[in-house]
């Protein structure tokens, strides 16, 4: 009986879960936020899967505790009370019950601290990885550079900006409507890119993340964390993203006039895609520094 109360539980919450990634019903509403999303998005990586299922098992706990608790309160108030001739108890200690009050928790801290450390653990493990990327926040743009693709450095580098169109609309008085800004069928309104971060998918990348001026924090929610920008400091993260897409995100730290417009878009594509593309680039590059006056963001 417990069990199945357990289960169906369980399944009420994952329905929630699910109504909350959106009424797409397709894995689309697990990839990138959508309005009125209630729940963090499951992501495209295995550690994002783990950062959503270790939030989950807080959630339940967290509930299983409240339910307990405002129970045994709403017993205690409408079944104890005066009107109904209830007369207190005169002692005051019960040794086993608080030795109970007091294991519970602590087995319940034990059953969470376990995973999140190992997740913790995992998530800090850089190494191994086959692509690394210097990401650098700037007010109000970011710059990527690939930094070492399998041991050779690929030479690409490249400024990524808030979008023409979105930067058209945001102008004070431009009159223009920010629901009409669309890529594809995604409103995109300040959530495009002129030039997206193209990485492959499968392959363990390692993020390198600082800044020019002052603090700003990369975070792609469907990557399951987000990393502060320092200027002076290099932090490090990675991810390793199973499936192809569009994932969307946004600068994180309050970072000045324009915080609000400097997106990231990460276009995860095939491997064999990639290489192609990175190929592409570094010829861009490299004719553009043989003629030797290109700005950077051109190449
Ligand atoms: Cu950069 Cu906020």
């Amino acid at each position: 009986m417990i069990a199945s109360g357990v289960t169906r539980t369980r399944r009420a919450f994952a329905g929630l879960a699910l109504l909350a990634g959106g009424a797409l019903g397709s894995t689309a509403a697990f990839a990138n936020p959508v309005p009125w999303q209630l729940n963090m998005p499951q992501g495209v990586s295995d550690i994002s899967k783990r950062v959503y299922d270790l939030h989950m098992l807080g959630l339940y706990v967290c509930a299983g505790i409240g339910i307990v608790v405002f129970a045994v309160m709403f017993v205690a108030m409408f079944r104890f009370r005066k009107s109904r001739g209830a007369v207190a108890q005169t002692w005051a200690h019960n040794t086993r019950l608080e030795v109970v009050w007091t294991i519970i928790p602590i087995l319940l801290l034990i059953m969470l601290a376990w995973p999140a450390t190992r997740l913790l653990i995992d998530m800090n493990d850089v190494g191994e990885s086959d692509l690394t990327v210097k990401v650098t926040g700037f007010q109000w743009r970011w710059r990527y550079d690939y930094v070492e693709y399998q041991k050779q450095d690929p030479g690409v580098h490249f400024i990524s900006s808030l979008d023409t169109e979105s930067n058209r609309v945001r102008q004070l008085g431009s009159g223009l409507d920010p629901n009409a800004v669309k890529d594809g069928d995604y409103s995109s309104y300040l959530l495009n890119v002129d030039n997206p971060l193209v990485v492959p998918v499968g392959v363990k990348i390692r993020f390198l993340i600082t800044a020019d001026d002052v603090i700003h924090s990369w975070w792609v929610p469907t990557l399951g964390w987000k990393q502060d920008a320092i200027p002076g400091f290099i932090n490090d993260n990675w991810t390793k993203i199973n499936t192809p897409g569009l994932y969307r995100g946004q600068c994180a730290e309050l970072c000045g006039r324009d915080h609000a417009f400097m997106p990231i878009v990460v276009k995860a594509v095939p491997q064999a895609e990639f290489e192609q593309w990175l190929a592409t680039h570094k010829s861009a590059a490299a004719a553009t520094a043989a003629v030797g006056a290109a700005p950077d963001g051109q190449g």
